[in-house]
């Protein structure tokens, strides 16, 4: 079984549409691919995803309102067969701890851009746009990365 993390900064908002939108292809396409996330800091361990992340996901028949937020340690790091970080920030900071198996979201998409933070927006709308490129992207890096 291959397995794949998601990672943001605090797995509150970006890395659990990611883990939402790859369990839902792994389902529909009944995948043999075990899904995680996590956030590079400590802040939110323990939470569930922020309102808006659940809101533009359940929109999209996804739920992810079960995930609970963790942080990315180095002890992961052989747990995974890829690791995907959601900017280039996340990127810097995982490559510091080590990872090898380590890309960016965006090469899959979006002209390689990061995934903007939304933890700040004011509203929905940028929850809406985030979600779109992370749910194409996700759809281009399985079909790459785990084509049958
Ligand atoms: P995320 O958003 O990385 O997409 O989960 C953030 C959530 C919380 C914080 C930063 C980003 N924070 O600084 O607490």
């Amino acid at each position: 079984m291959k397995s794949i993390i998601f990672v943001c900064l605090g797995n509150i908002c970006r890395s659990p549409i990611a883990e939402g939108c790859a369990a839902q292809l792994i389902k529909e396409n009944a995948l043999d691919i075990q899904v995680s996330s996590a956030g590079t800091g400590s802040w939110h361990v323990g939470e569930a995803p922020c309102s808006n992340s659940v809101k533009v996901c359940k929109a999209n028949s996804i739920d992810i309102s079960m995930l609970r937020a963790s942080q990315f340690t180095p002890k992961d790091i052989a747990e995974y067969d890829l690791v995907v970080a959601l900017d280039e920030s996340n990127m810097n900071d995982l490559k510091a701890l080590g990872v090898k198996n380590l890309v960016k979201l965006g090469a899959y998409g979006y002209e390689s851009q990061d995934v903007p933070d939304p933890y700040f927006f004011n509203g929905f709308d940028g929850f809406e746009k985030v979600f779109s490129m992370i749910e194409g992207c996700v759809k281009n890096l399985f079909d790459t990365e785990f084509k049958k």
